[in-house]
């Protein structure tokens, strides 16, 4: 791909997700044809006969696997798929990764292994989390996050700067092929002042209350998680929420060249939508 990105389609992976929406949103806004692939279009990460039908033709895809991108399934898809993308002339693939999780390594190498043109994004924990996805429900009616996030401070991203980002990578020419791009907020915060943050917002009274990762699992256990997946999901909160990622990455700034949207603004537009309203 070169900077001129007429007639460049991007197939976007997880395209009704957190960041597909936005990477669609930002790719099409740069002038870039979005071509969607969730189950809606019959893509499924489970059924590889579905993968060429929405890859052929284009020229780029984003890649994000929809459950974690530390499981070995993630590694195994990736690597599948990036094969049969270069196989059918989609060169340029584009991962969402994650920082500081070392069992995302795997996916990221068999995407360098598969001969694309390859970026990775490793991403901060969304301020999307907070927003959209399965923490939000409990947390509106309850008014309480319970989370295994202790007193670990984290860079919140918000995933509208992931889109630009992944936009701004694939219009870039060849700048960021072959690269791992680290992206996270401009600020650390524990999850306690996140809450504070949007209790703030709100002007309603919310709090956070920290437990153990593994008491946090049993409690999924509880409502019906397959106890593999809580296993997974234990050692993954174990292992990131250590302090190992409390420090800013500056993906954002050297991609986009402006400083990464704020916590706080992310959680006055959230609040103002009435993402936490009872
Ligand atoms: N949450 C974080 O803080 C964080 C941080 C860094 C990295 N990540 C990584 O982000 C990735 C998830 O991205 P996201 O949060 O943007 O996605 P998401 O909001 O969890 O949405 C999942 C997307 O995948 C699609 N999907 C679900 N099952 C599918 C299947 N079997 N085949 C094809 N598509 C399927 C869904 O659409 P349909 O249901 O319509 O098919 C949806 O568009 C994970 O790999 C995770 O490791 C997350």
């Amino acid at each position: 791909m070169t900077g001129n990105t007429r007639n460049t389609t991007v197939v976007v992976t997880g395209a009704t997700g957190r960041t597909g929406r936005r990477v669609a949103q930002a790719a099409q806004a740069a002038g870039l044809t979005v071509r969607p692939a969730s189950r809606a279009q019959g893509f499924d990460w489970a059924e590889r006969s579905t993968w060429a039908p929405v890859l052929r033709g284009a020229d780029a895809a984003y890649l994000a696997y929809h459950s974690d991108i530390g499981t070995p399934d993630a590694a195994r898809a990736i690597g599948l798929l990036a094969h049969e993308a270069v196989s059918l002339g989609v060169r340029r693939l584009v991962l969402l990764s994650s920082r500081g999780e070392e069992r995302a390594r795997p996916a990221e190498e068999a995407l360098r292994e598969s001969g694309a043109e390859w970026t990775v994004v490793r991403a901060a924990w969304f301020a999307q989390n907070f927003s959209e996805g399965p923490l939000v429900e409990g947390f509106r009616l309850s008014g309480e996050l319970v989370f295994p996030g202790g007193e670990a401070r984290e860079p919140f991203i918000d995933v509208r700067d992931i889109g630009d980002v992944v936009a701004g990578v694939l219009t870039a020419g060849d700048r960021y092929v072959g690269q791992a791009v680290a992206v996270s907020g401009p600020r650390l915060l524990t999850w306690a002042e996140a809450v504070a943050e949007i209790a703030k917002a709100t002007g309603r009274e919310l709090t956070y209350t920290a437990v153990p990762a593994r008491a946090y699992g049993e409690n999924l256990i509880g409502f019906g998680v397959p106890p593999e997946e809580v296993e997974f999901l234990v050692e993954l909160f174990e292992s990131l929420l250590d302090g190992r990622n409390a420090y800013l990455s500056d993906g954002v700034r050297q991609v986009l060249g402006r400083e990464p949207r704020d916590f706080t603004e992310f959680a006055r537009e959230a609040a103002a939508a009435g993402t936490w309203k009872v």
